[in-house]
């Protein structure tokens, strides 16, 4: 069957806009996807029908709305390959799952143990790192990258044969060079050396299947806004017997069993991690995100993606002065192309562009350290979703081509 991007792209409401008299050009989907119309419904749905407060009445409503949740739960599940709907833990995105880990995990540490991170993680994955080395006497590895914007292989076995590391956090695909990275060969590196991995799994997640029970890795995260679903919620999860191990993160209802003046006793998973209100109709529009990524094909979405990469790519880099980080191969990229343009700098260049409706990123994308050893300061970067087209890219090119010729001048 052929991919139907016109009729994919009618799923989208915000598609529809126009800035000026320009249609929207949205190629920042990186930092956050639109959403079709199935997802908005979901959440507009739960509001209509289903609003109560999940897990804490027996009333016929708050029933209705713990069953559409735990629903949401199973359906995380199934996209993820996960062993048990109790190891998805609804978070408010993945940086928050993030920092659930460092803290929880992070609480069953000692001084002198070490956590491994990769040079081009997303902020995401490295200050909830710093913050627990700052306070707990934790070392932190920095596993280095190979020239084509890899996490090295060969680096993390040495700094992992050391044996102290007792947890390497990485992201699964780089959120500014799009390199998918060589994440099973580095857990079982890991495991083979007595250390836990997490997976930030924020690019990934829209991009590719994911099985956790086949990769095993320990924790994974993302967020739903990047994955076609609402803002506001997100997922970790973790191994069932790792989680029953570490201690509660956040405190509050919910997330107890029991509570004395003396003390408390935490509730069973999942819910021993999700203190409070839980965002019900938001778990609604992520399973609703989901589905609908499954229905229109993981594999067809990717294969879609990959030649409107191919095409972004050879345009991008006939244009002069333009360099491409990471690889040129497109081969070897996923979702998104970052690039400088020598002598301009990338918010002039996104501020033009965007008076015509062409939605590029412009800043370091949370990435500072990795920006900093590419000696920039800042990069542009070109991301695409299951609903762009081969226009949106010959359109932003031309763009791009008229705004660098008048910030030239
Ligand atoms: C690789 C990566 N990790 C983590 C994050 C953080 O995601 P969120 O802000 O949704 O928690 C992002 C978002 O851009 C990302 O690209």
């Amino acid at each position: 069957m052929t991919y139907d991007v016109s009729s994919i792209r009618r799923q989208f409401p915000i598609l529809q806009k126009k800035i000026g008299n320009n249609p929207l050009c949205y190629l920042d989907s990186a930092a956050t996807s639109q959403k079709p119309q199935c997802v908005i419904d979901a959440v507009v749905d739960f509001y209509m029908t289903k609003n109560a407060n999940v897990n804490r009445g027996v009333h016929a409503l708050s029933e209705e709305a713990t069953v559409a949740h735990d629903a949401a739960r199973e359906t995380v599940r199934k996209f993820i390959g996960a062993k048990h709907a109790y190891e998805i833990i609804f978070t408010k995105n993945a940086t928050e799952a993030i920092n659930l880990v460092a803290r929880s995990f992070g609480d069953t540490l000692k001084s002198g143990d070490r956590i491994a991170l990769s040079i081009l993680e997303h902020h995401s994955n490295m200050v909830p790192w710093m913050q627990l080395a700052d306070t707990r006497g934790i070392g932190l590895d920095w596993l280095p990258m190979t020239d084509d914007g890899y996490i090295d292989v060969e680096a993390t076995d040495v700094i992992l044969k050391k044996g102290a590391t007792k947890l390497v956090a990485i992201s699964g695909l780089s959120n500014v060079l799009g390199t998918l990275q060589p994440i099973e060969k580095i857990i079982d590196i890991a495991h083979k050396n007595g250390a836990l991995v997490l997976i930030d799994a924020s690019q990934l997640a829209a991009h590719e299947v994911i099985d956790v029970q086949k990769l095993d890795c320990d924790f994974l995260a993302f967020s739903a806004h990047k994955t076609y679903g609402p803002t506001g919620i997100g997922v970790l999860f973790g191994k069932a017997e790792i989680l029953k191990k570490i201690p509660p993160f956040l405190g509050g209802g919910d997330m107890i069993q029991t509570v004395t003046t003396q003390g408390f006793t935490p509730a069973e998973l999942p819910r021993k991690f999700e203190a409070g209100t839980v965002a019900a109709a938001d778990a609604a529009g992520l399973a609703a995100a989901l589905n609908w990524m499954e229905a229109a094909g993981m594999k067809a979405i990717k294969q879609h993606e990959a030649s409107l990469i191919t095409h972004a790519l050879s345009s991008l880099q006939k244009i002069n002065g333009l360099q491409i980080l990471g690889p040129t191969d497109p081969k070897k990229r996923i979702g998104c192309i970052s690039f400088s343009i020598e002598g301009i700098h990338p918010h002039d260049l996104t501020d033009v562009i965007g008076k015509e409706g062409v939605c590029l990123r412009a800043g370091h994308h949370c990435t500072q350290p990795l920006h900093a050893l590419l000696q920039i300061p800042a990069s542009t970067r070109l991301s695409v979703a299951a609903y762009n087209t081969v226009e949106d890219i010959d359109w932003c090119i031309l763009s791009l081509q008229k705004a660098i010729s008048l910030l030239r001048k």
